[in-house]
Formats: C-alpha cells, sequence, structure tokens
C-alpha cells in the first residue's frame, strides 16, 4: 500500500515547518513550498537524511500570485496523485490599523493568506472529492475570532479564512472530506523575533503540529470544525 499524503504551504519555518516535521514523524510523503529556495534545500537536506525512503517535494512558489498557488497546486496533484490532507498554512502578518494602514495592506494579505487557500482548496478539494477521502486544514488565528487593533487586515483576512473553511466543509461534507479551521494563539516563529515577548510565554509550534495531526485522526464521520489553541500567559 501507499504512503498518506500531506501538503503543507509554507513549511520552511515555523508553523508550517513543525507540521511537516510531524507528518514526516507520522510516516507520510510531504509536498511542501514558500519563496525561499535556499530554505527550501535546507529542509529537504535535513529532513531526507531523517526519514530515507519517504518522499519530500519541495517547490518554490509565492502564493501571493495566484498562479504560482495554482501551479503549486496542480504540481502536488501531478507528483502524488493521490492527496490525505492539505494545510494551507502560508501567511503574512503586517502591523497596521483600519484608519492608516494603505489598501496594499489588505490586498496584500487577502491573496497571501486568503486566496492562495481558497485556490488551493477548491484545486486540491475537488481532486479528493473523486477520492472520497481527505482533510483539508487552515491555519487561521485568533485573531480572526475577535478585533485585533495591531493587525487589522492581518484580522480581517482571517476572518474570512473562518468563513472560507465553513464553505468549504459545507460543500465538501457529502464527498466525506473533512475541514478544519484551526485557530491558534501567539505562537513561536520568526515573526515574534525581536518582539521582546519570552519564548516561554508563547505556545510552541510543535504543540499546534500536535494539534493539527490529532484533527486527523478521528473517526470516519467525526470533524473537528474548529479548534483554538491560545496560550495561558498574559502578553
Ligand atoms: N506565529 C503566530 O503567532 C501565529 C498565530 C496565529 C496564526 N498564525 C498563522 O500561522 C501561519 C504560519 O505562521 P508562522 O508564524 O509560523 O509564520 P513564519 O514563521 O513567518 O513562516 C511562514 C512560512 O510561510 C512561508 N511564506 C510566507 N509567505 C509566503 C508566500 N507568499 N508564498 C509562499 N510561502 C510563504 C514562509 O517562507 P518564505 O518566507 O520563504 O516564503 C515560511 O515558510 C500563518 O498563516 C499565520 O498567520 C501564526
Amino acid at each position: 500500500m501507499s504512503r498518506k499524503t500531506a501538503i503543507i504551504t509554507g513549511a520552511t519555518k515555523g508553523i508550517g515547518k513543525a507540521i511537516a516535521a510531524r507528518f514526516l514523524q507520522e510516516g507520510f510523503d510531504i509536498g511542501i513550498c514558500a519563496r525561499n529556495e535556499a530554505d527550501l534545500s535546507g529542509f529537504k537536506l535535513l529532513y531526507e537524511k531523517q526519514f530515507p525512503g519517504q518522499k519530500i517535494v519541495s517547490r518554490k512558489a509565492d502564493l501571493e500570485q495566484r498562479r504560482d498557488a495554482e501551479q503549486f497546486g496542480q504540481d502536488m496533484l501531478a507528483e502524488f496523485g493521490h492527496i490525505d490532507i492539505l494545510v494551507n498554512n502560508a501567511g503574512v502578518f503586517l502591523p497596521g490599523t483600519v484608519l492608516e494602514e494603505e489598501f496594499e495592506q489588505l490586498d496584500r494579505q487577502i491573496n497571501t493568506n486568503l486566496y492562495s487557500a481558497y485556490i488551493l482548496s477548491q484545486l486540491i478539494g475537488k481532486h479528493m472529492c473523486g477520492q472520497a477521502s481527505g482533510h483539508i486544514i487552515n491555519i487561521c488565528s485568533i485573531a480572526g475570532l475577535q478585533a485585533y487593533g495591531g493587525g487589522s487586515s492581518y484580522s480581517i483576512s482571517k476572518y474570512a479564512m473562518l468563513g472560507m473553511s465553513d464553505n468549504f466543509r459545507e460543500a465538501l461534507k457529502p464527498y466525506k472530506i473533512k475541514v478544519t479551521a484551526v485557530c491558534p494563539g501567539p505562537t513561536m516563529s520568526a515573526s515574534w523575533e525581536g518582539s521582546g515577548v519570552p519564548e516561554e510565554k508563547l505556545i510552541p509550534a510543535e504543540d499546534i503540529a500536535t494539534m493539527v495531526f490529532a484533527c486527523t485522526q478521528t473517526s470516519f464521520n467525526t470533524c473537528v470544525d474548529r479548534l483554538v489553541v491560545d496560550t495561558t500567559a498574559d502578553l
């Protein structure tokens, strides 16, 4: 029997890297993307040594660009044929408030955070319908559950991801495809470097990976629709 396959976007750092590593540990073949080619090569070098025999396919893609998102999805379908898990993780956080930020901030974050996930969910979701199995996991945020003063457009893009997740879940339900929206609180990653917030107050990225993997382990008819993972620390 062939191994299971997980596709993870933005997997060279932070949460995406921890999720990709977790699926490798669980015996999956994986497909990943990011913009920085050196980071992708570094990822492959590191994990091909640790998991010889498992397939790691990496592609340089800027998911802010619709064509790159489509191309990445098509490449993954051509490479693997069967895709069990899609994790829409790639995202960008640009600080700013609705009263002051340039329109471009919203545009960039909607393109990267929302449209790329929409494009890949549609492309790979349709393919999963043919398989009558599959699971899409969208890495949203607690900033998609309440307004976030320091990152208004980011918050707007994450609210939209929750609505998108609900709509894909509804559309894919008849085909037994699951859609989970994971909403992490502040999680250790490059975006927190230099913030002055002590690392011990942040959620380790590996904890998000543990919860993502757990969501994929439920029974046939059980779907975790939404999962909030927050820190107990005051920031
Ligand atoms: N960290 C948190 O506190 C937190 C909390 C809630 C939700 N989240 C969400 O979790 C996800 C991951 O966040 P993170 O903090 O782990 O981020 P991160 O450490 O900055 O890593 C982001 C990853 O995505 C890739 N990426 C960024 N823009 C991309 C693009 N346009 N096209 C393709 N790949 C791209 C990056 O690689 P390249 O730079 O090479 O492209 C990198 O591999 C995001 O959706 C974020 O909104 C994070």
